[in-house]
């Protein structure tokens, strides 16, 4: 069976990461939330005090991150190390979440997060979900998906997950947030986010996390 690359792009909070991680561990692929890479990369700069419009204070940082994805046994879930640290809690924390769009739209952070993504997805078998996958990291990738959900509800559940979490923040603010995030990444010049011509668009509002599975599951059997 050919092994292909499922990019699964779109808004934020519209269930891309879970619908990916359960694409990829039912048809036992890798996965790759870039999403989370760009997140370790704000981390490193506020905990390093990197001034954003400074290329050459980020070009130097960028090259002291390495960020790696870790399966941990115990928990049974991946975790993303910023220089070997787990910081996989940290990085969904709201602060995180108000910075990640403007650092994720600095060129030279994006040209090292993409090679990154490139090398890390070039055996395919793989499902990478985040805003350029499709455009940019892997144009050629077999299945194409562009999701999307009405921002009260993205609003709603991404509270409940951080609710779970023990953060609790009013409505409003992640409203606020979602769509601050969704400006600053569909306007930003470097690989914005935008459908692929040959993405197909899900829209989750009135999906469950299986329903959305089962469908991608079905494109990508289409495309083996
Ligand atoms: O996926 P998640 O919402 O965790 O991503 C956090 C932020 O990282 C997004 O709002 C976006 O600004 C940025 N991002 C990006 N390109 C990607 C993945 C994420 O610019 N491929």
């Amino acid at each position: 069976m050919p092994r292909i690359v499922i990019a699964i792009d779109g808004y934020s909070s519209c269930g891309k990461s879970t619908t990916a991680k359960a694409v990829a561990s039912q048809m036992g692929y890798g996965y790759i939330d870039t999403g989370a890479m760009y997140r370790a990369v704000s981390l490193f700069f506020l905990q390093e005090h990197v001034a954003l419009s400074n290329s050459r204070e980020v070009i130097a940082a960028l090259d002291n991150i390495h960020i790696a994805f870790k399966h941990n046994n115990r928990t049974g879930k991946n975790e993303t190390c910023l220089n070997g640290l787990n910081v996989e809690e940290e990085i969904r924390k709201m602060y995180i979440s108000n910075i990640v769009s403007e650092v994720s739209a600095i060129p030279e952070v994006r040209w090292a997060m993409v090679a990154q993504q490139q090398k890390m997805g070039r055996r395919r078998g793989v499902v990478m979900d985040g805003r350029d996958i499709g455009t940019k990291v892997f144009p050629n990738a077999e299945v194409k998906v562009f999701m999307t959900a009405d921002v009260y509800i993205r609003a709603k559940r991404r509270q409940q997950e951080l609710l779970a979490k023990g953060e609790m923040i009013n409505l409003e603010d992640i409203i606020q947030n979602l769509e601050k995030r969704d400006l600053i990444d569909t306007t930003r010049a470097e690989s914005p986010l935008v459908q692929a011509p040959d993405a197909i668009l899900l829209d989750t509002s009135h999906m469950t996390i299986e329903e959305q599975v089962e469908w991608v599951i079905e494109l990508a059997d289409r495309r083996l």
